[in-house]
């Protein structure tokens, strides 16, 4: 009989990836209340229930039999904390976090992963380490560190199941639409290209992230769930230990998509804090899970462009901003 899994958030971006690449492997429920993803993001194969993490009672209705736990939902970028979003932000993480983490032990899954994030390393030197010191700059990624910081302390109490979490670097992938603005800069200069629109980058062009085409977060997540290894409450990063700046990609995505469309250039508007690179030390993955990366840049952009729905095309970042320039 297949393992099963819950997997909250799992109609979102990272969620439904997972649940569509593992669903021969699996038997799997994905909960979300829609806040931002799709259910379309889903194979019909997988079972969809509509539903707040934040509610026991709408965890319930999922089952009561998981072998693993897969925690995704939440508030899942720190613009959406400003303004308005602060009290908001923080109770639907944090309570998710809490009742989804609480009900996974309840249920006796063995295995409680959740995501992370690498906005929590900030500015600090490269590459990107889990045993550096990390001061999160905002208050998305405090949520992550409280769930670390969480997570750890309940394993120390609850050894029978593990809590290990994951900090993903900059994912890119298909399922990305119905995050709009929130979405990475792969997938928004994709949008703004197909409509022969110039995405608009602060500052130079040069800041470089590590960008992680989705599948391989999976293949992460995947082996956690399935390796013999006693886990614990380890936190791992997910990336691919190599870098590209926004220049490049606008590069691969024009040659892409056979378009030659030019970005706009504007001085940095975030004054504070601003990140200007990231490079993961993929090294503690690698060598527990066996995890590689397996998809090299050109060919993520490249099924990005095939794989382009123009019709569920929404705001992106640059539309916000070009009005105003
Ligand atoms: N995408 C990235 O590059 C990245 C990087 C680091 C960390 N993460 C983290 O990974 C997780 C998934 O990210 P994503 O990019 O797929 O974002 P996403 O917004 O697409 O997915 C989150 C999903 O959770 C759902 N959701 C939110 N609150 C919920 C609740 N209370 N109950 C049920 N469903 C709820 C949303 O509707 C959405 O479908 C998030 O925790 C995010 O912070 C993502």
């Amino acid at each position: 009989m297949k393992e099963r899994i819950l997997v909250t958030g799992g109609a979102g971006f990272i969620g439904s990836n997972f649940c569509n690449l593992n669903k021969d492997k699996f038997a799997i429920v994905a909960l979300d209340n829609l806040f931002l993803g799709d259910p379309d993001n889903l194979d019909p194969e997988i079972k969809f229930i509509k539903g707040d993490a934040c509610r026991l009672e709408d965890l319930q209705r999922c089952g009561d039999a998981f072998d693993y736990v897969l925690h995704f939902a939440g508030t899942s970028s720190a613009p959406m904390f400003m303004d308005d979003g602060f009290v908001d932000g923080y109770t639907n993480s944090v309570k998710s976090f809490c009742q989804t983490l609480e009900f996974a032990r309840k249920i006796k899954a063995k295995k409680f992963l959740y995501a992370s994030t690498s906005s929590l390393y900030a500015n600090n030197p490269m590459p990107l380490v889990e045993t550096q010191q990390v001061t999160p700059p905002n208050h998305y990624s405090v949520t992550k560190c409280l769930y670390e910081d969480c997570a750890r302390c309940y394993n120390q109490v609850y050894p029978e199941i593990e809590t290990v979490g994951f900090r993903f670097m900059s994912v890119y992938g298909p399922n990305e639409e119905a995050k709009g603005r929130y979405a990475n800069m792969i997938s928004q200069f994709v949008w703004d290209i197909a409509r022969d629109l110039p995405p608009v980058i602060f500052g130079d062009g040069d800041q470089f992230r590590d960008f992680t085409n989705v599948k391989d977060v999976v293949q992460g997540l995947t082996r956690a769930i399935e390796t013999d290894k006693k886990l614990g409450s380890e936190v791992f990063n997910i990336g691919t230990g190599k870098t590209c700046s926004f220049n490049e990609i606008l590069r691969e995505i024009n040659e892409a998509m056979g378009k030659n469309v030019e970005p706009v250039y504007i001085p940095n508007p975030v004054k504070e804090g601003y990140v200007r690179g990231q490079h993961a030390d993929i090294t503690k993955i690698s060598e527990i899970l066996g995890y590689i990366p397996t998809v090299d840049l050109k060919t993520g952009i490249s099924d990005q462009v095939r794989n382009l729905k123009k019709e569920k095309i929404k705001e992106t970042s640059s539309d916000l901003i070009r009005d105003k320039i």
